[in-house]
């Protein structure tokens, strides 16, 4: 006998994100999981997806962030040879519940306070303009390669107090990161590249730790090597667990909202000229944007007890997907969700998460937003798109482009530099 449910599985399972066109806008895909099934078991990620507002802050304040796939998981998937990642993420904050989550939370925190945070404004707004002066007499760009990119990677550096000169390889270890994180169901194909990042970037910071005793510098990786909680310090692979969460979750969600949000912008261009000549109006724009195109789609919990979600009996240890762009447009929530309003008020949304968990860069990421989106407004006069169509990274979590190919006026050279250039 045929399941009555199959089809309906089919029509609403996040695998159909694995296809490029509903990739290029997943927000029916959501839409229809929100009105039809809110909270679904979807038998392909055989995890439960929560899509609506209210059920995804129950799903984030209550059930378990300790969800590091089990060797077992990565062998059934195909990927044996990420298991050392899994050791990896039990020791990080992002996995852990509890006294173990906020011991983490609170040592790494002496690394970004809000202090801290203010006096980065000054560098990040020097790296924004220096690489717009690279590109600002082009009159064309690749806004993802010639910006988006290396101005987190280059700020990762400096949170973690490593040499500036690295942040290229410092990228590369966080694009393979990312991979893993939004596409495990096809992170075999990553996986060789994947662990060789990994074995290089723990050699990296175990490096960065020896030098501490001797060359002490300002960063997260000073900050949790000398930081003590009764007289006890951290372990070197706690040190570098973190150390590498923060290298991945400070470069590609900010990249992704920088593009994303650009793309956004250039596909309401009507909206582009108040914002380049009002800064005051960024900081509410950059909110929207991140409502609008969340950088993390989803997050993963695990039910610590049987429990009834949104009517549906959720058993002991299975995984819930909370779906956070979809809770973002959820109309129960927001007034007319999917409209691009950069002036909407009460826009608590969840791109930076909710609860314990909520995103420990929040700060800094909408400080680089701001920055970002206000230099690139004001210094490259009528951007558009190169072309009209967009190719979106396949990755269920971690929304982003390819590639963002712009055009706008080219500064023209001033006088005295054309002098010294002939
Ligand atoms: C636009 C940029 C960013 C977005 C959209 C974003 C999004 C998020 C989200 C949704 C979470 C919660 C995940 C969960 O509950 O499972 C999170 C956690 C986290 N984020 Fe971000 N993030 C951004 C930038 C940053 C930056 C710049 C840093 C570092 C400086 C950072 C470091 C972290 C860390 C360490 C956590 C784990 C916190 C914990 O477990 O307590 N993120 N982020």
């Amino acid at each position: 006998m045929s399941n009555p449910g199959a089809n309906l599985d089919v029509e609403l399972s996040l695998c159909q994100l694995l296809n490029p066109a509903v990739m290029a806008n997943p927000y029916p895909l959501y839409a229809r999981l929100r009105e039809q099934d809110p909270v679904h078991w979807d038998p392909y990620l055989q995890s439960w997806v929560v899509t609506r507002y209210a059920d995804a802050i129950t799903v984030l304040n209550r059930f378990s962030a300790d969800r590091a796939p089990s060797p077992e998981v990565f062998k059934a998937l195909g990927c044996a040879t990420l298991s050392p990642i899994a050791q990896l993420m039990t020791k990080q904050m992002m996995f852990l519940d509890g006294t173990a989550h906020t011991r983490l939370r609170s040592l790494a925190a002496a690394a970004l306070t809000p202090r801290r945070v203010q006096t980065l404004h000054e560098i990040i707004q020097a790296v924004a303009d220096r690489l717009i002066d690279r590109i600002a007499e082009q009159g064309h760009a690749e806004l993802l390669a010639d910006f988006a990119e290396p101005l987190p990677s280059i700020l990762a550096t400096e949170i973690l107090g490593t040499p500036m000169a690295d942040y290229r390889q410092i990228k590369a270890w966080s694009s393979d990161f990312g991979k893993m994180l939004g596409s495990i169901q096809h992170a075999a194909e990553f996986a060789p590249q994947i662990v060789r990042s990994l074995n290089e970037a723990v050699a990296y910071f175990r490096d960065a730790i020896r030098e501490q005793e001797t060359k002490p510098r300002e960063g997260l990786v000073h900050s949790l090597v000398t930081a003590q909680i009764d007289g006890a310090r951290l372990s070197e692979e706690e040190v570098i667990a973190n150390c590498i969460l923060l290298t991945a979750g400070s470069q590609e969600d900010v990249t992704n909202l920088i593009g994303n949000g650009m793309l956004t912008l250039l596909r309401h261009p009507e909206k582009i000229g108040p914002l380049a000549s009002d800064a005051s109006l960024i900081p509410p724009a950059v909110e929207e944007l991140l409502r609008y195109e969340s950088p993390t789609q989803q997050t993963i919990r695990v039910a610590q007890d049987d429990v009834m979600l949104g009517g549906k009996p959720v058993r002991k240890g299975q995984r819930v997907v909370a779906l956070l762009a979809a809770a973002n447009r959820d109309p129960e929530r927001f007034t007319d969700p999917e409209r691009l309003d950069l002036a909407r008020e009460d826009n608590r949304h969840l791109a930076f998460g909710w609860g314990a968990h909520f995103c420990f860069g929040a700060p800094l990421a909408r400080l680089e937003g701001q920055i970002a989106f206000n230099t690139l407004l004001r210094r490259l006069p009528n951007p558009a798109l190169e072309s009209g169509h967009a190719d979106w990274r396949i990755n269920l979590s971690l929304r982003g482009l390819q590639t963002l190919p712009v055009r706008f006026n080219a500064l023209v050279p001033e006088k005295d530099s054309q002098f010294v250039s002939q």
